[in-house]
């Protein structure tokens, strides 16, 4: 079975109720591909998850910026993955590179919230990626598959599961991968899951792309044969996010 295109708009921390309901309404009025070509995922703040979920288009859904590790209770200022399930979220964006270098986020905490989530019903865009420094110190691979490795010790069932590749210089900066430069990474990590997890799951495992992906660059990006989707920053929150994801055809 193909891997099916996932575009993913990662809001971060941004907007107010007045600005959330303009991004909806202008994704709500887009032409876009039908679901079964492409599968659309808007991540808003923990607070306008309701708004966003009561009020976006149905073949659209919603996941959440991250969820507290274990069950919930005395872990004052954090979200449980039991919550985001009782509120019908579906999806939650894990190992973000703020999280990892601003909050101290490691791998293996990574890993045990993935397992956690995954075991709540949850379905996670597991975030990896590597600095600028790790980059040009030529261990961008070693990165990226410790942490998968990370994530891979503590699953077993990875349908669930979407890979998001965001290197870490790509981030906000404007500084895009080129195609080559992801197209590279992402075959790195198919094979690390095939030899290390299994082919199956290697060929049906979508890694998304993310990094500075805009309007402009996403359609050569998404012609990369590894590059299965993108997770978008800014870009998510404007107009050029329906070309994005019209990039999937
Ligand atoms: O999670 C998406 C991301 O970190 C990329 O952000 O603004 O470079 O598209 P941006």
């Amino acid at each position: 079975m193909g891997r099916k295109f996932f575009v993913g708009g990662n809001w971060k921390c941004n907007g107010t109720t007045d600005e959330v309901k303009k991004i909806v309404s202008m994704l709500n009025a887009a032409e876009v591909p039908s679901q079964d070509v492409v599968e659309v995922v808007v991540s808003p703040p923990f607070v306008f998850l309701p708004l966003v979920k009561s009020t976006l288009r149905s073949d659209f859904h919603v996941a959440a910026q991250n969820c507290w590790v274990k069950k919930g209770g005395a872990y004052t200022g954090e979200v449980s993955a039991e919550m985001l399930v009782n509120l019908d979220v579906p999806w939650v964006i894990l190992g973000h590179s703020e999280r990892r270098a601003l909050l101290g986020e490691s791998n293996e905490f990574v890993g045990d919230k993935v397992a956690y989530a995954l075991a709540q019903g949850l379905k996670v865009i597991a975030c990896i990626g590597e600095t600028l420094e790790q980059r040009e110190a030529g261990s961008t691979v070693d990165v990226v598959a410790a942490q998968t490795k990370a994530i891979a010790a503590k699953i077993s069932d990875w349908t669930n599961v979407v890979l998001a590749y965001e290197p870490v210089w790509a981030i906000g900066t404007g500084k895009v991968a080129t195609p080559a430069q992801a197209q590279e990474v992402h075959l790195e990590l198919r094979k690390w899951l095939e030899t290390n997890v299994s082919p199956q799951v290697a060929a049906s495992t979508r890694i998304i792309y993310g990094g500075s992906v805009n309007g402009g660059n996403c359609k050569e990006l998404a012609g990369q044969p590894d590059v299965d989707g993108f997770l978008v920053g800014g870009a998510s929150l404007k107009p050029e996010f329906i070309d994005i994801i019209k990039s999937a055809e």
